[in-house]
Order: C-alpha cells, then sequence, then structure tokens
C-alpha cells in the first residue's frame, strides 16, 4: 500500500492520512504533552495488546488523564485498522495527546478533549544476514528527563541518541548514566553473564518494556537463570551478550559495540534461545483472542 491510501483513526473517525489534521494548538504538538504505544503486529493480529493497553493507562495516569476510552474500542479500531490497510506484519502506533487549548498555556488545563490518533504500517522481515551476523549499538549519555517510565513522546533526547547512532553505521545507542546501563534509546537492553540474563530494576529511569517482560518470562520457561540487578558499563562491555527488546524488532543480538565485539562477535546462544522461543510464542498464541 502507497501512503496516500493509509487509513487512519483520529478522534473517532476511520479516514485517509492525507486528510487527517490536528490543531497546531494540540499541546501534543506544543509541548509533547502526549503518550504513545507501538504495537507489534503479527500475522494480522495485535501482539501482547493487553500489556501495551496496561501500559498506556499507566502511562496517561502518570500525566494526570484518563484511559480515553474503554479497551474493546481500542481493540475495535486496531482490528479494523490492521483490516484496512491489509497488514500482515507490522505494527500500530497510538497517541494520546491531552488535546488542543485555545491558547497556548504551559499549566494543565482542565477538561479538554483528548486527541486520539492511531495508524497501521507494515514492516518488512529483518533481513537473514542481519539475524546471522548481529547489529552494532554505541553506548552514550543519557540525556533524558527522570520519568522514563513514562512512554512520553517527548523523546528529543532519544531521537537525537538514534540519529548519532545511526551516524555511525550503529543501530542502536545504549545509554549510560553515573556508570550504569539504563536502556536503548527505543529498546531495552539485557545481558548475558555465564548463562545468566541480566536486567537492569526498573525505575524511573527506564521504561517497563513488553518485549523484555515476555522475554524473561520465557527465559525461565526455558529455565535460563535471570537475575534483576543493576549492570554497570563494565559489566555491559563485558558480557558475553547483550541483546535489544523491542516491539518492532523483536530480540535482537548486540555483536559490536562501540566498534568493539561483544563476546565471541557473533549472536550468543542465548539469544539464540530466546529469539526461537519468541517466534514459538507468537505461533502459540496466534489462535487466541487478543483482547481478553
Ligand atoms: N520503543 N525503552 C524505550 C526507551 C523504548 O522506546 C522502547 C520501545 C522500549 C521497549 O519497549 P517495548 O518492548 O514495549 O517495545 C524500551 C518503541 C518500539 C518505539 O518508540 O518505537
Amino acid at each position: 500500500m502507497s501512503q496516500s491510501d493509509t487509513i487512519v483513526w483520529l478522534n473517532g473517525r476511520f479516514l485517509p492520512l492525507a486528510e487527517a489534521s490536528i490543531s497546531p494548538l494540540d499541546r501534543g504538538f506544543l509541548f509533547a504533552d502526549a503518550v504513545y504505544e507501538v504495537i507489534p503486529v503479527y500475522a494480522k493480529r495485535p501482539f501482547l495488546f493487553k500489556e501495551h493497553i496496561a501500559r498506556l493507562t499507566r502511562s496517561l495516569h502518570e500525566i494526570r488523564m484518563k484511559m480515553p476510552m474503554p479497551v474493546d474500542e481500542w481493540a475495535n479500531i486496531i482490528s479494523t485498522l490492521i483490516d484496512k490497510n491489509k497488514i500482515d506484519d507490522g505494527m500500530i502506533y497510538l497517541q494520546v495527546s491531552r488535546g488542543a487549548d485555545v491558547i497556548r498555556n504551559h499549566a494543565v488545563p482542565f477538561a479538554l478533549s483528548p486527541t486520539i490518533f492511531l495508524m497501521a504500517s507494515a514492516l518488512a522481515p529483518l533481513d537473514s544476514a542481519t539475524l546471522q551476523t548481529g547489529v552494532s549499538a554505541l553506548t552514550l549519555a543519557d540525556h533524558r528527563w527522570a520519568r522514563c517510565d513514562i512512554k512520553s513522546t517527548s523523546l528529543l533526547p532519544n531521537i537525537l541518541a538514534k540519529s548519532t547512532a545511526a551516524s555511525e553505521q550503529a543501530l542502536e545507542a545504549i545509554l549510560l548514566a553515573d556508570g550504569m546501563l539504563r536502556e536503548g534509546s527505543s529498546s531495552s537492553v539485557l545481558i548475558a553473564r555465564s548463562g545468566t540474563l541480566l536486567a537492569p530494576p526498573y525505575g524511573p529511569e527506564i521504561l517497563p518494556g513488553t518485549t523484555r517482560d515476555l522475554c524473561l518470562r520465557l527465559a525461565n520457561e526455558l529455565d535460563i537463570a535471570v537475575t534483576i540487578a543493576p549492570i554497570t558499563e563494565h559489566m555491559l562491555r563485558q558480557a558475553d551478550e547483550i541483546m535489544l527488546c523491542f516491539a518492532t524488532r523483536g530480540v535482537l543480538p548486540v555483536t559490536r559495540l562501540d566498534g568493539k565485539p561483544i563476546g565471541a562477535g557473533t549472536p550468543g546462544p542465548l539469544w539464540q534461545r530466546l529469539y526461537a522461543a519468541l517466534a514459538a510464542y507468537r505461533q502459540r498464541v496466534a489462535t487466541e483472542p487478543f483482547n481478553t
């Protein structure tokens, strides 16, 4: 489908992308006063729908907004968008802003109608060469705010970090602060050390990741030891394996960090097991209702 055929959903209506418009006084535009979700789609179905809606509810609550529609309505809109845009594998982007005011006003006004936007896009599968070689990442200082647990559209430090990584031919920027691993600019980071999978604890400095949570659950099923503990920069650099977890790409092996090989410099055994388990899990849930 070309972009001109894309059907989106904006404030209660399905309409062509070219006809979708919002006010320049929308607080999402003026202040990034908005939260969002990216939900993967596999075989025409949203994946981890409930988990994404739960995180959206939490993000809204943290910015003092209410869930603007019931879960069933989100589910119906998402199914219809997948259908109308003929998406097999791809993603749903959804964003809720506080809405358009009549003036620019920092203080949060009462009783605005939120602006709700959803779109569906196809995602080409990763080429097998990338999976065979793994990806490169660059470490950078984390310049973000102190509430990265909220999935806010205020992503300026993230996009600058990602762009710096891209300019060095790296797929992801891995963010560090005070000598500790935080997360990727758009991904959660796991490391493997002596057969154990390590993940940094949740807190205000990182986003609770739906893909990371599932990977850790699958690791438990596979009897892979999991430790939730702070990860130092030294541990990151000395890791046997580094993995990125995100809705758009599942779990990816990082085989080069700042130009140096990680472990053997090839995708490691724990990544291979998790990657296979994730694919099997997608198959397993493919026939279950996604929204109950
Ligand atoms: N990003 N941390 C950050 C900062 C992220 O932006 C993301 C996801 C994650 C992983 O969360 P999940 O596994 O639920 O996707 C962690 C999405 C993909 C994005 O912004 O496009």
